[in-house]
């Protein structure tokens, strides 16, 4: 089996992540521009992160000499409308369109992210996410992008990872920036009123445009550390918790059964308005777009233990349902996440068997410390090797997955270019294209092909076939 003939090969980035130009053309204050997280982890400068504001024809023309089908990226939210409401930012709807005519010319698809951790500040200053009225902001923000841009974009994603930000409020802007009695109460009535938003949107995409919609989670499947019942369970709890709250609700239209007990059990129930429930059982995705790095591994929770969450794809545990260990039979990467190929296969045919919906993976990928060299012509490049294995081995059991009878539709591994990472810096790099600039010093920003570039242009020309 072969992947079908219109696969989107391409890859992804995030606005905050590398556009830069957080304070100029109009833009607003979003609540990553102003995240400590960043001077706690060394980068000095997220105004400018990878430049891609000013450099996406270079950048668009680089993807397109590497083949690609599809550029998934996000529209920045306080670019559109810097008070997250009311006046729309003139020079950022200009801004798209132009991203939009670049990619147009190339025949890439543009895969649009909605909103991606990068709430406009005006918002969170009125409680974010845990403000019932972030549920219109998001509807009217919908609007704008499906009126401006409705009839240029095949593909919306909803919301980037929605599961992380409830988990990791800390670390991706989510955390209430006031004191409220309980804190984790206070983010699952933000997951409900993202869960609605949500919702609301994929319904208004439907009426206003012929375009898809999906949502676009992290999604890891979970392994029980033995195979003793308590392990067992402990999985099935993590599952609910971490994956199938947020997909149930988006697919089904209904809180997961265990997931809600949990959240009965821990008093965190979200106060749900009449009308709320309707609403999420009347909206359609079109397909599941997930991101996918690694699976995981609980045991039983002993109980004591404090919630030690790491981040994104370490430690996750919840006192009681149960507690994450490390995976012996696995390889790490250098920041200590766990390289999972066959897990990815795995993975995709339990979302499959789950939901029966067309998927695409829109991140995937591996973080390392590249080391810029200078290649035989004289030019500078990364001899990433680690990387291509890590992408080899995943694309591989794709393809596996196809075989088993998932409908996959498109890959669009993490990054296109280097940009910020979350919570690490920017030395941690995933992209293709390498971004001259180091966490401290901007350089030229100059762009230099890896080698990681030649190897996929070659994989996306040949579909796939051969992946040497
Ligand atoms: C995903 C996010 O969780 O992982 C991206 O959607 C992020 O925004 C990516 O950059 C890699 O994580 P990190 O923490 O290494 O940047």
């Amino acid at each position: 089996m072969m992947f079908p003939n219109n696969f989107l090969w391409g890859a992804s980035t995030s606005a905050y992540q590398c556009e830069g130009a957080a304070t100029s053309y109009g833009k607003g204050l979003s609540v990553m521009d102003v995240s400590s997280v960043f001077q706690e982890c060394g980068v000095t400068d997220v105004e400018v992160a990878s430049d891609h504001y000013h450099r996406f024809i270079e950048d668009i023309s680089l993807m397109a000499e590497m083949g690609f089908k599809a550029y998934r990226f996000s529209v920045s939210w306080s670019r559109i409308l810097p008070n997250g409401i009311g006046e729309v930012n003139e020079e950022g709807i200009a801004h798209y369109h132009r991203v939009l005519d670049e990619l147009e010319k190339h025949h890439i698809e543009p895969i649009v992210t909605m909103y991606h951790f990068d709430l406009p500040l005006a918002l969170q200053d009125k409680g974010g996410w845990s403000n019932r009225s972030t549920i219109d902001a998001f509807t009217e923000y919908a609007s704008v992008l499906f009126s401006h841009f409705g009839d240029r974009i095949k593909y919306w994603l909803t919301i980037n990872e929605q599961n992380m930000m409830i988990i990791h409020g800390d670390a991706l802007g989510t955390s209430s920036h006031r004191k409220v009695n309980n804190e984790k109460k206070d983010l699952y009535q933000q997951n409900h009123h993202m869960l609605v938003a949500q919702a609301k949107v994929m319904q208004l995409c439907h009426k206003m445009t012929d375009a898809k919609i999906g949502p676009a989670p992290n999604i890891s499947s979970v392994y029980p550390a033995t195979p003793h019942p308590d392990d067992m369970l402990a999985a099935s709890n993590a599952s609910a918790i971490r994956n199938w709250l947020y997909l149930d609700a988006a697919v089904f239209g209904k809180y997961n059964s265990i997931a809600w007990s949990f959240m009965e059990s821990e008093g965190i129930i979200p106060d749900i308005h009449e009308g709320d429930m309707e609403v999420l059982k009347s909206a359609q995705p079109d397909f599941i777009a997930f991101n996918y790095y690694s699976n995981m591994t609980v045991q039983r929770s002993r109980g004591e233990s404090i919630t030690q969450v790491k981040d994104q794809q370490m430690g996750e545990s919840e006192p009681g349902y149960f507690e994450s260990v490390p995976n012996h039979t696995l390889n790490k990467n250098e920041y200590g996440w766990e390289i999972d190929p066959i897990g990815f296969r795995y993975c995709l045919r339990e979302v499959w068997d789950r939901y029966s919906l067309p998927m695409i993976v829109t991140e995937n990928g591996l973080g390392a410390k590249d080391i810029l060299v200078i290649g035989d012509d004289n030019i500078p490049t990364v001899i990433d090797d680690y990387r291509i294995d890590y992408l080899r081995a995943h694309i591989k059991q794709m393809r596996l997955a196809i075989e088993d009878g998932c409908d996959v539709f498109g890959y669009c591994p993490w990054s296109a270019i280097d940009l910020v990472s979350t919570h690490q810096g920017m030395n941690k790099r995933y992209g293709f294209i390498y971004v001259n600039r180091d966490e401290f010093d901007l350089k030229d920003l100059a762009r230099y092909k890896k080698k990681s570039f030649y190897w996929y242009q070659s994989v996306i020309s040949k579909n796939g076939t051969s992946l040497d």
